[in-house]
């Protein structure tokens, strides 16, 4: 069997988006929800305006955007804004009039114009490697939502001394024109020294992709930067964002969460939270 090792864990959207597809329509329902609970609510029942910092191949976008919505994703990676278009050409006229992919750092964008919903989910946020550029990017967001706009953000936050080593396997298939696709990832996450002030995880992606029975492993390397549940708030307030809301990846509140992966919905500090 052929191994490869990349540089650039993104460099192959056709095989990311054929990992992450299972359970892609669940999280983006997911996610409509909490911004129609969080939107006041004259806005709540019309078409929203989404954006999505960091978009990859666009699956969230494309299911929204298929219901009816407005969006946008921004993503630094060319080839995976290259994809997401392909797929919205796909898609039927009035789902991709008001659908765009723009090539773009999430640390310095502005929009022509405003979205109603910010989101960056599954720990994309966490690529920012320092203080200066998620405070850059989080005003950047914020200046990019409507005053009434909400961001919903999927983190992990862990405690240093407590992190250990942990594994995930993601499986996909596809049956494309040209043949059909598996994918088998096993993903290790290396959380820094206990002791000692790095803050970053070594991620150790290994993939092994079979096309029509041909089968090739792919390994790579990447780091995302770890927070305590303390520094994510420190920096959502230096931000000028407060939290409104959290909730688990199903949805469902979780007010009291300290450690772990959560979807935290944030609002711009001047905002007044919707009465029920
Ligand atoms: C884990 S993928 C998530 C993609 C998509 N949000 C999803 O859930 O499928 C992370 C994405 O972040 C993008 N990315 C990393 N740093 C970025 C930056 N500074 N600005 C914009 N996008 C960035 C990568 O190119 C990649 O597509």
């Amino acid at each position: 069997m052929h191994t490869t090792h990349r540089d650039d864990f993104y460099a192959d959207p056709l095989i990311y988006d054929v990992l992450h597809a299972p359970g892609t329509a669940d999280e983006a329902d997911t996610l409509l929800s909490l911004a129609r609970a969080h939107l006041p609510r004259i806005l709540s029942t019309k078409p929203i305006h989404f954006l999505e910092p960091a978009s990859g191949t666009g699956r969230f976008l494309l299911h929204l955007a298929r219901k009816g919505h407005t969006a946008t994703g921004l993503d630094l990676s060319a080839n995976m804004i290259a994809y997401a278009r392909a797929r919205a050409a796909l898609l039927p006229p009035r789902a991709r009039q008001h659908l765009q992919f723009l090539v773009g750092d999430m640390t310095r964008f502005s929009l022509d114009a405003p979205a109603d919903v910010a989101f960056c989910t599954i720990n994309s946020i966490r690529h920012l490697m320092t203080d200066r550029q998620m405070l850059a990017h989080l005003s950047c967001t914020r200046r990019a939502l409507h005053p009434h706009g909400i961001y919903i953000v999927g983190i992990e936050t862990a405690q240093p001394a407590l992190a250990q080593p942990s594994e995930d396997v993601w499986t996909g298939k596809r049956q494309t024109p040209t043949g059909n696709i598996r994918v088998k990832q096993v993903v290790q996450y290396l959380p820094p020294p206990h002791l000692g002030r790095s803050r970053t995880e070594q991620v150790i992606s290994t993939m092994l992709i079979n096309t029509s029975g041909q089968e090739k492993q792919v390994d790579s390397t990447y780091t995302l930067r770890t927070y305590s549940h303390a520094q994510w708030r420190t920096l959502i307030t230096k931000a000028g964002w407060q939290v409104q809301a959290i909730y688990n990846a199903e949805g469902t509140p979780r007010p009291q969460a300290t450690l772990g992966y959560y979807l935290w919905v944030l609002a711009p500090t001047h905002h007044q939270p919707r009465k029920s």
